[in-house]
């Protein structure tokens, strides 16, 4: 790949004099979904798929860009003196906010730079493309500029350029998957205060596929803001009657004591999926721990459940892939993961399982939907690095 992405920055740029190439991964998590900005834990890991990057330094202030992704868009061009958000900047936007989340911390960006993108991630997947792309780009800009951040200030700048320059009010879970991402781990990370550990996933006889539902998503345009504010309105109601900073400090029985504060129906069911997810996640994890693959199956396919009946974020492509899965003998567990209204599910297959359900699943689907999934079987990578 390195030799591809540095031959076309050749041809898109005219030469490859003093470019360096990089990568990000895309991440998958595998259980505690819409915890991450309630105070929750989320179990997510990154891939080896991803988002590869070429960069170099320029001797003026301009800007110019090429993705191998968007090849139609051409090159580019902008200014870091011009660092604000813009329709016709397409998918530029997410480099640009992060050059300006820099800004905004107080790192200031010297020179400009001709960057090349080219992701393996399948776009609107809900792998996380654009939080890659992020990590990369502060990944870049702390190699070419020497801006002292670690790989978690990394997370934390996408999370602010994706949230005060993208309009999406994500959570941290996708970036901080990604910058700190470790092969054959996933992290099991508290959102509260961002502490984590490293907990390692060894699927002997089996392994993490993830199907595609290829209903394109857009986070922000989907419900997802909506879902966050629902959660802070029944945190405040909740806040009446219990000492709490946020959803993730309750038990499942203490939710259960204390919800008749939350004074609408709906918001009983997000702030419940909240809460009961979070105390999931937990119990995901000490099954693992233990190598009670089975159990972990089970809370995988619970979360799903909690997804779709309480916090309706899934939809019936997803419910599809997951009903679906359910039926084949060798699943161990399936659930959409992501942000949801489309995006793609996660499941552990066994090995033996893994055709099968690849042809059965894709075909139910088809059937009933209309269109194609795809499927990936993946692999746990590390983080952002140089190649
Ligand atoms: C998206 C967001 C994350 C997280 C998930 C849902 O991926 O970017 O912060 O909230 O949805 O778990």
């Amino acid at each position: 790949m390195k030799e591809i992405i540095l031959k076309k920055f050749e041809e898109v740029f005219g030469d490859a004099e003093g470019a360096k190439a990089y990568f990000a991964p895309g991440r998958v998590n595998l259980i505690g979904e819409h915890t991450d900005y309630n105070g929750g834990h989320v179990f997510p890991c990154a891939l080896t798929i991803g988002t590869y990057g070429v960069a170099r330094v320029r001797k003026d202030r301009r800007l110019r860009f090429y993705s191998m992704n968007f090849e139609q868009l051409g090159v580019l061009e902008s200014s870091i003196d011009d660092l604000k958000p813009e329709k016709e900047a397409e998918w530029t936007n997410y480099p640009k906010g992060v050059m300006w989340a820099f800004g905004e911390r107080g790192f200031q960006i010297p020179w400009g730079m001709d960057i090349l993108l080219n992701g393996n991630i399948p776009n609107g997947s809900g792998l996380s493309s654009s939080a890659s792309v992020e990590v990369l780009t502060g990944y870049i800009l702390r190699d070419l500029f020497g801006f002292e951040v670690t790989n978690q200030d990394l997370a934390l700048i996408g999370q602010y350029s994706e949230n005060n320059f993208n309009g999406v009010n994500c959570g941290i879970m996708d970036q901080f998957a990604i910058a700190m991402g470790k092969k054959n781990h996933a992290i099991f990370l508290d959102t509260a205060d961002l502490s984590y550990t490293y907990a390692p996933v060894k699927l002997e006889g089996a392994k993490i596929v993830i199907a595609c539902s290829n209903k394109k998503r857009g986070l922000g345009d989907s419900k997802y803001n909506e879902r966050r504010s629902e959660c802070e309105t029944a945190l405040e109601e909740l806040q009446k009657v219990v000492d709490i900073k946020s959803l993730g400090d309750l038990t499942e029985e203490q939710f259960e004591q204390y919800k008749s504060a939350i004074k609408d129906p709906v918001r009983v069911k997000r702030a419940k999926h909240a809460v009961y997810e979070n105390q999931r996640t937990i119990k995901a994890v000490e099954a693992l721990k233990a190598n009670d693959i089975a159990q972990f199956g089970q809370l995988m396919n619970a979360s799903h459940v909690s997804l779709k009946d309480d916090y309706e974020v899934t939809g019936i492509e997803l419910d599809t892939l997951v009903e679906e899965a359910w039926k084949i003998e060798g699943v161990i567990g399936s659930r959409m993961t992501g942000a949801g209204f489309g995006g793609c599910t996660v499941s552990l297959v066994k090995d033996e399982a893994i055709d099968s359900f690849i042809e059965n699943v894709g075909k139910a689907y088809l059937s009933k939907i209309g269109y194609s999934a795809d499927f990936y079987a993946v692999e746990i990578g590390d983080g952002p690095c140089t190649l």
